[in-house]
């Protein structure tokens, strides 16, 4: 629900600009691989997917992280690329590589696709979900829900598959400008009623990915990441006042500057390209930032984790900090390593 009196839970306090003692954490990926409980649970849901669209399932790898770790939040358990697979994409998963989607990018594959009305009987379970979460949680554990951005999206169905340097999409973008922008438009339209339907079950925060951000400049960074990023945290917040948002526009590098002020995002999420003090004088000084540890941390432990995890406190000590990673964990990480993270991120505040 959208928050419309002074709130009291740590997240919800430094999303709307306080500066607290301890940051707040959480962690991308914090139900995943590295923990033996996900791994069973995904065992008996089958395969990824089949765990995605189980409510229950769904709920229960949600909780495992907070039951462990006592996360200031937890992030909805579901996958940015559902939202293509609404709009009508074939989408599954090979072991080992990755997700493989049918493709768009001709105007006979994009006429194929759903209309934004439709993505809500596929995407119905997930809502469920968000129901389940909204009245298991503790008390002071936030509820962030989350969609891919457009343009990451777009990557995906136009490659059908994640690649390297998001050649394919560049290339509709420039060989086929119209069609690479009604793809664009559909799918934000497609995450704007995806995002107001998590909020309505009972989402508290929503986190816009755009992973690839990073391979967009200049004026295609301002029209593909800039915009639907704006026109998204706009449309939501017309619709749910007060609702905080988080934008992730990885690896954006010095396209960071600005980006609170361009799309109203409440926090701008960090990744491991940018420095703790180089974020702080130039990104913080606009509103609540996230980050930014590397993922590495999470497998190699040791001082060296304490150390640079105390480095990225104190350089956000002075402004709006949720504490997380630059990235999501990775399946290799040692669960004794997240933590001491978070051992050290409470006695360092
Ligand atoms: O953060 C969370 O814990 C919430 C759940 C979540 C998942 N994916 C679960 C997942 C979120 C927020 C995502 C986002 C996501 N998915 C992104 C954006 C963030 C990022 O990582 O850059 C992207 C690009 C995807 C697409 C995707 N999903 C890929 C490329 C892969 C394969 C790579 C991999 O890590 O296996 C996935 C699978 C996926 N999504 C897993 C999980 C837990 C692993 C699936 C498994 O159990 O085998």
């Amino acid at each position: 629900m959208a928050q419309t009196t002074a709130p009291t839970k740590t997240i919800l306090r430094a999303l709307a600009g306080e500066t607290l003692a301890t940051p707040p954490i959480w962690m991308m990926r914090q139900a995943g691989r590295y923990l033996p409980e996900y791994k069973a649970t995904r065992a008996e849901a089958g395969d990824f997917l089949s765990l995605c669209y189980n409510p229950d399932l769904a709920t229960e790898v949600t909780l495992q992280p907070i039951r462990r770790f006592g996360f200031d939040a937890a992030i909805l358990f579901a996958d940015i690329l559902l939202v293509p697979q609404a709009l009508g994409a074939d989408l599954w998963f090979v072991t080992g590589e990755g997700p493989r989607l049918s493709t768009v990018t001709t105007q006979a594959d994009f006429d194929q696709l759903k209309p934004v009305d439709d993505i809500h009987e596929t995407l119905n379970p997930i809502y469920q979900t968000v129901r389940n979460l909204a009245g298991a949680l503790p008390p002071e554990t936030t509820l962030i829900g989350f969609a891919g951005a457009p343009w990451t999206v777009a990557t995906y169905m136009i490659a059908g598959q994640g690649t390297k340097d998001q050649g394919p999409a560049h290339q509709l973008r420039i060989n086929d400008n119209p069609l690479f922008e009604s793809l664009l438009n559909l799918i934000t339209k497609a995450t704007i009623e995806y995002m107001s339907a998590q909020i309505e079950a009972g989402a508290e925060v929503m986190k816009i990915f755009d992973s690839w951000a990073g391979s967009l400049s200049g004026e295609a960074f301002q029209k593909y990441a800039l915009e639907p990023a704006r026109e998204i945290t706009q449309e939501l917040k017309k619709r749910h006042p007060g609702i905080p948002i988080i934008g992730f526009p990885r690896e954006a590098g010095d396209q960071y500057i600005g980006f609170h002020k361009a799309t109203g995002v409440d926090c701008v999420a960090l990744d491991n390209s940018v420095s703790a003090e180089w974020a702080a004088a130039n990104v913080q000084v606009d509103g609540c930032v996230q980050g930014n540890l590397a993922s590495r941390h999470m497998v190699t432990g040791g001082q060296d984790l304490i150390d640079e995890t105390r480095s990225i406190v104190k350089a956000f000590s002075k402004g709006p900090h949720i504490f997380n990673l630059g990235h999501g964990i990775t399946p290799d990480a040692n669960p004794d390593n997240v933590q001491l993270m978070i051992d050290t991120v409470r006695d360092a505040g």
